[in-house]
């Protein structure tokens, strides 16, 4: 992996992408790929094994029995014994932080969580896994969101460069303009995981790369604009604040967030700016590659929020915004009061730690400004805004002997009414007396206190979701560039992710549908991408198409008939007499007991009404109140003056076909249901939405109802608006982003193993990887396999050169591995999860023997040179304590002092004995000299005595001798003859 610098700091910058900077967490063990945690995985057979704390610990099989496991664990060295499939194996160390999580030999729960965890921890926050790009929620700022960087990844490939959304958006900018096809981002998570964050990323990204403005030297955009054109929450940021140039359509699509933020984004107790509402931003581009366009497209706006907030929540951030920062003489004109006037505020105003109400809503006028609203548009809006809050205050009494509801008091709804331009006795009369259709006539039915309240409320919600929509499609207005022909797109989704709260709601259903089919098309993107690098690489391999797994649950939500889905019942049940929750979860259950993914509790108390199996688990599901969520009741009488109003404003919004609004009698229909069971009204209102009739011409929020005249449902609505976008991701190549909240502290540095287990879980990752199982997941290009596990087969292949392909052969042969372990493509040998494990612990071991030998020879050299050593060195040493011990012992001893002290004296004695001794010895010799003397000349007489003799007798021997030889001669004369 190369990095390119480019200029000072960079460097410095990257241990964020690529190496450890560390998020500084004390908590983290990460142990850096050696060779000593190599041998150490190898020796001590590591493995994951449960753990209420860590989600997963590291532990080393002591022993096998059958279907059980003796294990210890690394940190405590408590033992356990647990069943086998409570054990996953843990990866060897090479694989350690790896950046493609598909990589790892083992796929499992434990070795992903791990991965992510040790990432982490080094502030490396973005990880993929297959098609997968997860990131984990910093909860700082991190510099790798800066120019320098956007400009390192621009024009990379994936592989190239470390993983960030940066990469995603180039490959999918890349792809879109080499193999011209639409392409989209796919954002989901639970809320605080940083979706929002990362569209924006992208959308910056983009405007960056493929800006047709090049520099910034004209002077209209000399204003510095944020890298991603929008306040962040995150605070302290420096780096992130680099100013940047763009054209004017870039700068208006940077400005598209903060406005959509301010009216569509909350602080909720997970996230201080969660987006309440999902989206999908379609950026358009030419043939060239340039922004020419873009379209935003919005989903189920919470607009619940704006009349009721959780504690230590808050309504749309525009509300503070407004109270905060308009001016004394906008507050005039709106009539604005503090927040803790407002009913609907229910928690007074509750400050955003870091944030400025006023500040921020100087930044979304200034937005609209740049989007191209007029002043107007803009006080029109806030008009409407302060109108939704003056609903709340207003109240209704009960009467006295009837259950009529009464309005004492009417400044509230005098100021609602100049506010919103329509008459303020009319309203009462719509709101306290509204007309109804009871058979082929009109009557005025009284309303009881519950149901003006209700009324109140509904309009409150409805209001604020109209002026939601038009923003969007003044927005969209201002973003539409028909004069410039738009080739391809790329689409980026920020919407909710799947979620399992204990009891789930009719929103929560919605959201888990949508991301049910959104999952198939992973499963089914990744199918597609599976089978064509198993042709390319010519593998014969039958592959599922893991999308049809998900199919079943999505029928039991979507299908219309044969049998009804839950939508199409509740549709159903809407236009039933006496239908009440109730009677719907019971005709859901017998209509759909049998299907595989439905499950009914037995238990008649339980607390849920039914539960749905979906791929990410069992979601309970609670059906309170889901008929009135899904007809979403509307008191036509008020909506009828609204569209009249004699604000052109007001009545825009309003100008939408009234007669496909749920009416009134829906909910009259609902509250007599409620309190005395007649059912007169509601025969009428089933009369009347059948022959309902359009008028009225089709506007901004027409889009969204598509059949003139027909009420349609929420479920409907949802669920046409849904196809529209899954069949407009069909046709894109599909990019997925996976974003995970590390702790619900909203604290950096801190990652809760179970949260993010549960979020995997939902998100689709773990499915991702039960699917890559499934096929062969381990990729390894033929010489690479050839040059790691040749030691494993040191005779296979021969000395001479041989093709990768033969080679990776014959070592696979030489390996003896079962042929379903393994395919054999055209560049690279494909493995089933595991196996290389399996070969990485078997090349372990190899080296490990190898070493051992070189290290016992070693050692014992080295042993033997010791011990010499060491036995020199006790004789020495035994030497010196015997010594010491005889000083010791005589040390004090006085015979030992005296005699030390007597023994210098001594030695003087002896030396005269030694002369005296001398002198005797020298006497003796000296004697012995002398007679030796004498004796020689004794001797010397004698011999001059036998030279005498000798002298003498020799003439007497001669003439002796002459005589005898003549005598001899004489004889042998005679002896002859
Ligand atoms: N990449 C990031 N760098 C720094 N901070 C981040 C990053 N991603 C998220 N955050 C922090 O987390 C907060 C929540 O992120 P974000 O609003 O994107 O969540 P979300 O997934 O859109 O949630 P919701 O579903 O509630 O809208 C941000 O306000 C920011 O403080
Ligand atoms: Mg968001």
């Amino acid at each position: 992996m190369s990095i390119r610098s480019t200029g000072g700091g960079v460097n410095d910058v990257t241990r964020f992408l690529s190496t450890g900077g560390g998020l500084g967490s004390p908590t983290s063990n990460a142990t850096p790929f050696s060779a000593a945690s190599q041998a150490d995985w190898a020796a001590k057979r590591l493995v994951w094994v449960p753990s209420e704390k860590h989600g997963f610990e590291s532990a080393s099989i002591r022993e096998e029995r059958g279907d059980e496991v003796e294990v210890e664990l690394t940190d405590s060295q408590r033992k356990l014994t647990l069943s086998r499939e409570e054990v996953q194996r843990m990866n060897p160390p090479r694989f350690s932080k790896v950046e493609d999580m598909a990589d790892l030999t083992c796929l499992n729960e434990a070795s992903v969580l791990h991965n992510l965890r040790e990432r982490y921890y080094s502030g490396l926050i973005y990880t993929y896994s297959g098609l997968f790009c997860v990131v984990v929620n910093p909860y700082k700022n991190l510099p790798i969101y800066t120019e320098s960087i956007v400009e390192m990844y621009r024009g990379k490939k994936r592989h190239e460069m470390p993983p960030h959304i940066y990469a995603i958006s180039e490959a999918a900018y890349r792809s879109m303009l080499q193999d011209r096809e639409d392409q989209s981002i796919l954002c989901t998570g639970e809320s605080g995981a940083g979706k929002t964050e990362n569209t924006k990323k992208v959308i910056q990204y983009l405007a960056h790369v493929a800006s047709s403005h090049k520099g910034g030297t004209s002077g209209k955009n000399k204003e510095p604009v944020q890298m991603d054109g929008s306040r962040s929450l995150t605070r302290g940021s420096t780096l992130v604040n680099k100013s940047l140039q763009y054209g004017e359509l870039e700068r208006q699509l940077l400005q598209a967030n903060p406005i959509l933020e301010a009216f569509g984004n909350a602080k909720t107790v997970k996230n201080d700016n969660s987006s309440r509402f999902g989206k999908f931003i379609r950026i358009n581009f030419d043939v060239a590659g340039y922004i020419v366009g873009a379209n935003i497209e919005t989903y189920l706006l919470e607009k619940s929020r704006a009349i009721r907030q959780a504690k230590d929540e808050r309504t749309f951030h525009i509300f503070y915004q407004m109270l905060c920062g308009a001016s004394e003489e906008t507050r005039a004109d709106l009539l604005l009061g503090s927040a803790d006037e407002y009913r609907f505020l229910t928690r007074g105003s509750v400050p955003v730690p870091g944030q400025s109400d006023s500040e921020n809503f100087t930044q979304t006028m200034d937005s609209m400004g740049i989007m191209g609203f007029t002043p107007e548009e803009s006080v029109s809006m806030l008009k409407v805004i302060s109108a939704v809050l003056q609903f709340g205050n207003i109240s209704f009494m009960k009467e006295k002997n009837h259950d009529q509801a009464s309005m004492p008091d009417n400044t509230a709804a005098q100021k609602l009414c100049h506010l919103l331009g329509i008459n303020v006795l009319e309203f009462t009369r719509a709101i306290l007396t509204p007309r109804i259709k009871v058979g082929r006539e009109y009557v005025q039915k009284a309303q009881t206190k519950e149901q003006a309240d209700f009324a109140i409320e509904a309009l409150a919600k409805a209001t604020y979701e109209r002026l939601f929509r038009w923003l969007v499609h003044r927005i969209n207005r201002a973003l539409d560039r028909r004069q410039r022909q738009g080739a391809s797109f790329i689409g980026i989704l920020d919407i909710a992710g799947f979620e399992i709260f204990q009891l789930n709601s009719f929103e929560q259903l919605c959201i888990n549908y949508t991301n049910e089919k959104l999952q198939q098309l992973f499963n089914h993107t990744m199918f597609i991408l599976e089978q064509e690098e198993y042709q390319r690489e010519g593998i014969e391999w039958n592959f599922i198409d893991f999308g049809l797994d998900l199919q079943p649950c999505i029928d039991l939500i979507e299908r219309p008939a044969h049998p009804p889905g839950v939508l199409a019942l509740l549709d159903e049940e809407c236009w039933f007499p006496r239908a009440t929750d109730r009677t719907f979860v019971e005709k859901l259950s017998a209509e759909q007991s049998k299907h595989p993914k439905f499950f009914k509790s037995k238990q008649p108390r339980g607390e849920a009404d039914f539960s749905i199996i979906h791929y990410a688990g069992k979601v309970d599901y609670k059906a309170d109140d889901w008929l009135v969520k899904n007809m979403d009741p509307l008191n036509d009488n008020v909506a009828s003056l609204l569209h009249q109003s004699s604000d052109h404003f007001v009545s825009e919004l309003w100008k939408e076909d009234i007669q496909t609004l749920p009416r009134v009698y829906f909910f009259d229909s609902y509250a007599t249901l409620q309190t005395n069971g007649s059912d007169m009204d509601r025969i009428v209102g089933l009369d009347q939405v059948s022959s309902g009739e359009s008028s009225g011409p089709v506007t901004f929020g027409a889009g969204l109802k598509t059949k003139k005249g027909m009420f349609r449902t929420v479920g409907q609505l949802y669920k046409e608006s849904l196809t529209k976008l899954m069949a407009t991701l069909r046709n894109t190549n599909p990019n997925f982003l996976r974003c995970i909240i590390p702790n619900h502290e909203k604290r950096a540095g801190k990652l809760d193993p179970h949260l993010v287990l549960d979020q995997l879980r939902c998100n689709g990752v773990l499915e991702g990887i039960r699917i890559c199982r499934q096929g062969f997941p381990n990729r390894i290009p033929f010489q690479e396999f050839r040059q790691r596990y040749e030691i494993l087969t040191p005779n296979a292949i021969p000395r001479t050169f041989m093709d990768g392909k033969q080679a990776s052969e014959l070592m696979i042969r030489a390996l003896e591995l079962d042929p379903n372990l393994f395919r054999v493509g055209q560049s690279k040998v494909f493995f089933r999860a595991g196996v290389l494990a399996h070969l990485e612990e078997e090349r372990d071991l190899k080296i490990t023997d190898t070493i051992i030998h070189f290290q016992s020879a070693a050692r014992g050299f080295l042993a033997r040179k010791a011990f010499l050593k060491k036995q020199q060195q006790l004789s020495a040493l035994r030497v010196m304590q015997r010594n010491c011990y005889a000083y010791l012992k005589l040390r004090n001893w006085q015979w030992w002092r005296l005699f030390t002290k007597v023994k210098p004296l001594l030695q003087v004695t002896r030396q005269d004995e030694e002369i005296q001794a001398r002198e005797s010895a020298l006497l003796k010799a000296s004697e012995k000299l002398s007679k030796v003397e004498q004796e020689y000349i004794d001797l010397d007489k004698k011999h001059a005595q036998v030279n005498e003799y000798c002298s003498v007798l020799l003439p007497v021997v001669e003439e002796y001798m002459m005589s005898l030889t003549a005598y001899y001669l004489d004889m042998s004369c005679s002896v002859s003859l």
